[in-house]
């Protein structure tokens, strides 16, 4: 994860290989709305988001895009732009209100409608079993901290593939557990919102014994089901030299928590131990079910750490102090741009990244880029019109950095961009437009963004054009490459 690779390629347009898989993703809470339609359950997001102060101006999933109601209609979308692949999310509690007991059938049925008109318009369905929304009333019993969670969710994961895995597709069990455990329950930004440790840490070995418990019972329900999990990844940017043991320890406690364990079945040794979960919660035969070989590994990446020595004398404004690394800081190099949520954009890093993890993981597990994506200020035009060319260029870069780690080897076999629409940006609420379709969430009218025109446009062709200025939009104002009428 601190690799470089810096060259740059002068080929006239960058060739993906036949059958890479295009996409977008999304995830239920963020989309869905619908929190009380049809016997759904309340998950801690719903809980989180109505307590005031959580989320930002009090936005809540209630509505959110209402794809519910909508999904024939987002399904044309879809449709319209012509990628292969859509990543969602099915929600637990939807499908089992109490996380344990009575199923709802209504629930079952709005995710087989979705998956048959996916299939219908002939798109791979990517489903995430977990994307965050656990069911309130095992929140109500330790959570994610309680081991008790991971078996629950291990019969949560059969009774959806019984559903619905004969539509095939890839299964994802969990959605970055590090951002649920380090989130949802060390720093309390994200639900259930505890400020924990050792909550942390039990969440940690549970979130990891869920996928390995999921991936055992998914294999034994349908065999030859494609399964893996997705980890966000970050890789870590040393500037200066002195803080290489602070470097390591961000690379352990960021990364190979989870990397570790899912692909070398152990926790790494360089993590502070009050992260580690603790010997007492690793039952025998735990790391065995975990580091059970997977299909694939979903990659989600946005940006990298920058990690250094504090200049010292009083902290400077650009610093962050590193909690309980002292005269440690992270910072935003000057140099490098920023979306709009305040998140580096590094295209290069997920070129690191990508070659740094497939060296790691076994023969045969392919790798896929499961989010990557940027926040915007977009804004619709009196003409109606999106023009995001920020995320345009943001696109583009990190297109030609995944085009490389394949010219390079990396066995990676597809791209989902984060996300088809604008959406619940957790505790950011919806002031952060992530999506290639524009969403006015007042009458929740869809405006394809021009960011969604020219990835539809990469997706057709298998191709990214090269420009030698090194920026994805002409003079002109014209996004290069073939645009697509979505
Ligand atoms: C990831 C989440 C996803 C979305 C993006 C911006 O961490 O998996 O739901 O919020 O960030």
């Amino acid at each position: 994860m601190t690799t470089n690779g810096n060259d740059r390629s002068d080929e006239a347009v960058h060739i993906f290989p036949d059958g890479f898989l295009w996409g977008t993703a999304t995830s239920a809470y963020q989309i869905e709305g619908a929190a009380q339609a049809d016997g759904r359950g309340a998950s801690v997001w719903d809980t989180f988001s109505h307590t005031p102060g959580k989320v930002r101006g009090g936005d809540t999933g209630d509505i959110a895009c209402d794809f519910y109601h909508r999904s024939e209609q987002d399904l044309d979308q879809l449709g319209r732009l012509g990628l292969a692949a859509f990543r969602f999310s099915v929600s637990w509690p939807r499908v089992r209100p109490s996380g344990r007991g009575a199923v709802n059938q209504r629930g079952i049925d709005f995710y087989r409608s979705l998956v048959e008109g996916l299939l219908a318009r002939a798109i791979e369905p990517a489903i995430t079993l977990y994307h965050w929304d656990l069911p309130q009333s095992l929140e109500d019993e330790g959570g994610w901290a309680n081991r008790d969670t991971a078996e629950r969710f291990a019969e949560y994961a059969e009774i959806v593939v019984e559903a619905i895995g004969d539509v095939g597709g890839m299964w994802i069990t969990v959605n970055e557990p590090q951002v649920v455990a380090h989130e949802g329950y060390r720093i309390g930004l994200h639900a259930p919102g505890h400020s924990d440790d050792t909550l942390a840490a039990a969440a940690t070995h549970h979130l990891l014994l869920a996928h390995g418990l999921a991936l055992a019972r998914l294999r034994e329900a349908l065999p030859g089901i494609r399964v893996g999990i997705t980890l966000d990844m970050h890789p870590i940017r040393m500037l200066g030299a002195g803080a290489e043991e602070a470097a390591s320890i961000a690379d352990a406690e960021q990364n190979r928590i989870f990397l570790d364990p899912v692909i070398h079945g152990r926790y790494p040794a360089k993590a502070r131990a009050h992260l580690l979960p603790p010997a007492s919660l690793i039952h025998d035969g735990d790391m065995e079910l975990v580091a059970a070989p997977i299909d694939f590994l979903g990659v989600n990446y946005y940006s990298p750490q920058f990690v250094k020595l504090a200049v010292p004398g009083a902290p400077r404004p650009e610093e962050t102090p590193v909690p309980g690394m002292p005269g440690i800081v992270t910072v935003k190099p000057a140099e490098l741009p920023q979306t709009s949520q305040g998140w580096v954009v590094e295209p290069e890093g997920l070129y690191d990244l990508l070659v740094a993890v497939a060296a790691e993981t076994a023969p045969g597990c392919s790798l896929y880029v499961t989010e990557n994506g940027c926040a915007a200020e977009d804004y619709a035009t009196p003409e109606g019109v999106v023009n995001d060319f920020e995320r345009i260029d943001y696109l583009y870069g990190h297109l030609a950095a995944a085009w490389r780690a394949i010219r390079d080897g990396v066995p990676l076999a597809g791209y989902f961009y984060w996300s088809l629409f604008d959406n619940f940006e957790w505790s950011w609420g919806y002031q952060k437009r992530f999506g290639l379709v524009f969403v006015d969430f007042s009458t929740q009218r869809r405006i394809p963004k021009r960011s969604a025109a020219f990835y539809a446009g990469v997706a057709r062709a298998n191709a990214l054009p090269v420009s030698t200025s090194g920026s994805s939009v002409e003079a002109s104002g014209t996004p290069r490459g073939e645009l697509v009428d979505v």
